[in-house]
């Protein structure tokens, strides 16, 4: 292979933590600023545990979406997340929904499915295995003994042929409780394989979970009376009639309803993200569940209906499939996930997928009324004002003056923050130089 350009060692991943950080600002020609932000110290070893080749932490930004409503409780949410305006429309929506009697949420044990499939099975493996239940629990009961003193464990079997690929596969639900649960769910299925091979004749193909989930479902309602309604120019049933629509379109069209629930998980994969959450396995779940009736389709729904006190209400309702524990995996390791679960008071696993669904549905709810009124640009502008301002060299209390003027300019790029910042800070310098003076004097 040619002498390309300059890469890392080899032997990258066993030198320690501090020669890989060395090895990588060398190669990679990285600023001191930048290697700080990475290996930052005490962390290089939690990262080092974490990770393999591990050169520290992308810390995320992490804030609070204040005041959700969950069942008669609010909770205070953290959410990580790069995107500046998901707390603000998680917290707006919630502000809301607080004054319109809140959200309902639901979430069903948190059972998954583990799988093997099987290949060059002899005649009559599907009966044989459908007959050895019993033998397959025995088998697997080592690995699920602990779970089960927790109240989880087998929650049942199923076999089947898929008959284009002559494959059988074995299916196993297994309630696992608090957590996640994939390394129980690997560790179940690669138990039972010598088993499953036994009495198939056949040869297994592999043995792993599924992270779809379908029967781990969490969600969250609200009945918002029409009168606690309104967003900009649009009031009461006018809002909720436009907010229906778009969820209809969101129901019916797959190009919308991508975004839709991308916006629903802004919400949902930020306190993933900051709970140590397996944030691709939750993904992947959620939009198969979006796609279970043959076409990718909304994760929420909203309808106008009659309420209980004479006067009709918006109906929200999300329900998805939340996979998030409390326990194992990073959960337990990373010392800023465990902040976040003591911030939400310690919750079971459970508990945490119905806190999702909650902000799931905050959110997605905010989004609706902000696109169906103002549009969501001006809000997100407002916010990326900031940022410019930042990448413009503003620092400390320059940052909001520079934003606020550039938004009040309406002209949003770097150049224009710079000479923002040039007029502020010059007027700043002789405001601090003559408060200065006066001390003096
Ligand atoms: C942006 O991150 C999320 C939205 O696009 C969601 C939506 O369109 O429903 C605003």
């Amino acid at each position: 292979m040619s002498n390309g350009p300059q890469m890392l060692p080899r032997n990258f991943r066993k030198l320690s933590a501090e020669l890989r950080l060395q090895a990588l600002r060398d190669t990679y020609d990285l600023s001191a600023e930048e290697l700080q932000m990475l290996g930052y110290r005490g962390n290089l070893d939690l990262s080092e545990i974490m990770t393999e080749s591990a050169v520290g932490f992308l810390a995320l930004p992490m804030g609070i979406a204040v005041g959700i409503p969950v069942d008669e409780q609010l909770y205070d949410v953290p959410l990580a997340v790069e995107e500046p305006s998901v707390i603000a429309a998680a917290t707006y929506g919630a502000r809301i929904l607080r004054g319109a009697g809140g959200m309902h949420t639901w979430a069903s044990d948190p059972v998954m499915t583990t799988q093997v499939y099987l290949s060059d099975c002899e005649d009559g493996a599907v009966e044989r295995l459908r007959a050895a239940e019993s033998q397959v629990i025995a088998e697997i009961s080592p690995v699920l003994a602990a779970m089960q003193q927790r109240g989880g464990g087998y929650r049942g079997m199923d076999v089947e042929l898929l008959q284009d690929l002559s494959v059988v596969r074995v299916q196993i639900d297994i309630d696992v409780r608090d957590a996640m649960g994939a390394n129980l769910l690997n560790s179940t299925a690669e138990q039972a394989v010598p088993l499953l091979e036994k009495l198939s004749g056949g040869r297994k193909v592999f043995a792993i979970l599924s992270n779809a989930a379908p029967k781990r479902l969490a969600g969250a309602e609200f009945h918002a009376p029409l009168s606690r309604l309104r967003r900009g120019k649009l009031v009461g049933r006018a809002l909720a009639e436009r907010i229906v629509l778009a969820s209809r379109i969101a129901e019916c069209d797959p190009m919308r309803a991508v975004t839709h629930n991308k916006g629903i998980m802004n919400g949902i994969s930020s306190l993933a993200n900051a709970t140590g959450n397996d944030t691709r396995g939750l993904e992947a779940a959620v939009h198969a569940y979006a796609a279970r009736l043959g076409s990718y389709g909304s994760l929420t729904s909203y309808r106008i209906e009659a309420g209980p006190h004479g006067e009709d209400v918006l109906h929200g309702r999300l329900e998805a499939p939340l996979v998030f524990g409390v326990v194992g995996g990073a959960v337990g390791i990373h010392p800023g996930a465990r902040a976040a679960l003591k911030v939400l008071r310690r919750p079971g696993a459970m508990q945490l997928a119905r806190i999702a669904a909650a902000v799931g549905l905050a959110q997605n709810f905010a989004a609706l009324g902000a696109l169906v009124s103002e549009g969501i640009q001006a809000g997100h502008m407002r916010l990326h004002a900031t940022r410019l301002a930042y990448i413009a060299g503003a620092r400390g209390e320059l940052i909001e003056p520079v934003a606020a003027r550039l938004s009040a300019g309406g002209v949003y790029n770097i150049e224009t923050a710079a000479g923002l910042l040039q007029d502020i800070a010059g007027v700043h310098q002789s405001d601090t130089t003559e408060s200065a003076h006066k001390t003096e004097v």
